[in-house]
């Protein structure tokens, strides 16, 4: 491997789903299927943070979820070190989260996490060695032995992460890990993701935080309409304006 070479590239992802009559009354369109993702290509370096922004509908979590394995492209494909991974091998090297992950209410952190790590099949010992580090790491062990419907949001969401990293995946996708968080939640997932960062992973996430992105992420991606419209480095994207500008003008732009 060149070393260049991204750790996960998407290539020409394309998705669509079908569309209902009522969906297409209340779309106002003709079409049987709807383009969710329309040759869409990602690619991401080691250690490295990339945003991807997009107005709801863009196609944010359909592009996250293809890249997850929780959804199949209908064309396109992902390479791992610019080789094809079994379906298997390959989501053992991914976390992933969404603010919409569901926890069982009525288990605990602690067992989880175990259920978590038996699923990915990490050796039992490690797995042990792993939740405690973690949950100290994170703050969960203060709470591992609750059940889960007696957390509070912001300890839901950390369980949530720690479970996402359960399997120490290389690759990192998370989808708005701050949305419905308060201020003090989200500055925890913004912590959160910067170490994750200093150990070498990987991290995809979308948001809609401007500053998230400003204050994290080396390359930025927005999407409208299921396809990139502007990609690159952080650094080169905000040389003249602000991340908000430059989406603003780019979206405003398009409508005209
Ligand atoms: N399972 C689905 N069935 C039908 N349409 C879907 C489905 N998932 C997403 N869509 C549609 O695909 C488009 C992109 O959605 P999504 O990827 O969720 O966008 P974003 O995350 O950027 O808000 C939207 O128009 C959405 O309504
Ligand atoms: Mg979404």
């Amino acid at each position: 491997m060149e070393a260049d070479t991204p750790i996960l590239v998407a290539k020409h992802l394309y998705k669509s789903f079908p569309l209902t009559r009522k969906q297409k009354e209340q779309r106002g369109v003709n079409t049987d299927r709807l383009v969710a993702v329309n040759d869409l290509t990602l690619s991401l370096k080691e250690g490295s943070i990339y945003g991807l922004l997009g107005p709801n509908g863009a196609g944010k979590t359909t592009t996250l979820r293809m890249i997850a394995t929780l959804l199949s492209p209908e064309k396109g494909e992902i390479l791992y070190k610019g080789e094809h991974l079994k379906e298997d091998a390959y989501r053992r090297k991914i976390g992933f989260l969404t603010s919409e992950l569901k926890l069982d209410d009525f288990f605990t952190p602690s067992y989880t996490f175990d259920y978590f790590s038996a699923l990915y099949g990490v050796d039992q010992e490690e797995a042990k060695q792993r939740k405690q580090h973690i949950f100290a790491r994170f703050g969960v062990d203060r709470f591992a032995d609750v059940q889960i419907k007696n957390l509070s949001t912001g300890m839901k969401q950390k369980v949530s992460l720690a479970i996402s990293i359960a399997h120490s995946p290389e690759i990192i996708v998370y989808d708005e890990p701050t949305n419905g968080l308060d201020i003090m939640a989200s500055r925890d997932v913004e912590n959160f993701l910067r170490d994750l960062k200093k150990e070498g992973k990987a991290i995809v996430l979308s948001t809609h935080i401007f500053s998230l992105v400003e204050k994290l992420c080396d390359e930025v991606g927005i999407i409208l309409e299921g396809s990139m419209r502007l990609e690159g480095k952080m650094s080169e994207i905000c040389a003249e304006k602000s991340l908000e500008q430059v989406f603003f003008d780019l979206v405003e732009g398009e409508a005209l």
